[in-house]
């Protein structure tokens, strides 16, 4: 079974002295602080910069409750276009632009530098609005020489997105003035003991582990619970509930977890997907080169039979969904047909640092061609 993701139970992968992501985040050029989610950093990140009624543009290709803070903060959220290979729609920005726009988010989706970013830049300085580097998908991604997430005015990335971990995000604050208008909220740092949270992460971890390791267990469990799947709750509820500070097991998991390590285990299983993909025909690779210093969040791919390659990879034990759920305006809209067939098409791969690369070598051989 290749599970989603990592498990707190995983082999370790940390370095006998481990460098620890801590570390590593200290050594980017930004102000950096804690928060339980990527969404609350968004908030606290911006609470000081903004007025209420002002606009935010932010790419159509989202998941629904990344508008959310941009929401709580007063502003009106308009989503922007993005072509298909991810790059945003610079004319599409430009009409949307206005003496009320305070801010323009660019996305490093799935862990890889977001492409025309150097126009994009150039378009949001001429504007004069802050720029925000979304980069909940690469927490240690370095594109030549620069941590991503630091590219922008201000800058946020998801640690849980790459650990185990009950929750955990970071804010870049890369510019002077805006580190200064930052004033952290009671969800900012990290909580100073073990919680309820952390205890109930721990037990389903231990759960999961067992039912990942156990087929008959799984299948009886399965049984009891088909038609139970319990149902996503709505944006807003999702995004007030990562008002938190970070917990301490998850700080704890990221001291300990060395970057370089998790980096090439997952670079290792990326490049196994794509042997094991490269003669079908029916699948897109969307990245096709996994340049040096970035750490792949998924092995993203398209499809125009997504159905029946989810199928297909749940025959083969692979944990895997469409990405992302949209925000309903951006589905509604027939404006976002991009972003709502990437939605409907794009499979996203698991290559976390648990996984062997001969399991994924292993679901090459089971495919049905
Ligand atoms: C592109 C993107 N940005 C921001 C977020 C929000 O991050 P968090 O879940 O840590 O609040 C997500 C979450 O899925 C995301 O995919």
């Amino acid at each position: 079974m290749i599970s989603e993701r990592p498990s707190l139970f995983g082999r370790s992968l940390s370095a006998p002295q481990p460098a620890g992501i801590g570390s590593f985040l200290e050594r980017a050029p930004a102000d950096v602080t804690f928060y339980g989610s990527g969404k609350a950093a968004l908030y606290d990140g911006l609470s000081g910069l903004v007025e209420p009624g002002e606009n935010v543009l932010i790419p159509a290709y989202l998941p629904d409750a990344v508008g959310e803070p941009f929401c709580d903060l007063g502003l009106e959220v308009r989503h922007y276009r993005l072509q298909t290979n991810l790059a945003p729609d610079l004319a599409d920005i430009e009409r949307r632009l206005d003496d009320e726009t305070c801010a323009v988010m660019s996305v490093n989706y799935f862990g890889f530098p977001q492409p025309g970013l150097d126009e994009f830049t150039t378009l949001v300085d001429e504007y004069d609005c802050y720029h925000i580097d979304d980069n909940a998908h690469a927490p240690i991604s370095v594109d030549n020489g620069t941590v991503l997430g630091t590219r922008g005015h201000l800058g946020i990335t998801s640690l849980w997105k790459l650990l185990p971990v009950p929750n955990g995000a970071v804010l870049y604050c890369t510019d002077d003035a805006v580190a200064e208008a930052v004033t952290p909220s009671s969800f900012a740092g990290v909580r100073d003991q073990l919680g309820v949270a952390d205890c109930s992460f721990v037990l389903k971890s231990i759960v999961t582990g067992l039912l990942d390791t156990n087929a008959l267990l799984r299948q009886s469990v399965d049984g009891l619970v088909s038609g139970a799947a319990p149902s996503v709750p709505e944006p807003g509820v999702r995004y007030e509930a990562g008002k938190t500070p970070m917990s301490k097991l998850s700080a704890y998991i990221a001291e300990d977890a060395d970057p370089a390590t998790i980096r090439a285990a997952r670079r290792d299983n990326y490049l196994a997907w794509q042997r094991v993909l490269e003669t079908r025909e029916d699948i897109d690779v969307l990245y096709e080169s996994l340049p040096e210093g970035i750490c792949p969040q998924v092995f993203p791919v398209r499809t125009s039979a997504p159905q029946r390659l989810l199928a297909e990879l749940e025959r083969c034990g692979v944990g895997t969904h469409t990405w992302p759920r949209l925000s309903a305006t951006v589905c509604e809209n027939a404006e976002y047909e991009v972003a709502t067939q990437l939605s409907r098409e794009l499979i996203v791969l698991p290559v976390h640092q648990h996984i062997e690369p001969s399991s994924i070598e292993a679901v090459g051989d089971r495919f049905r061609w």
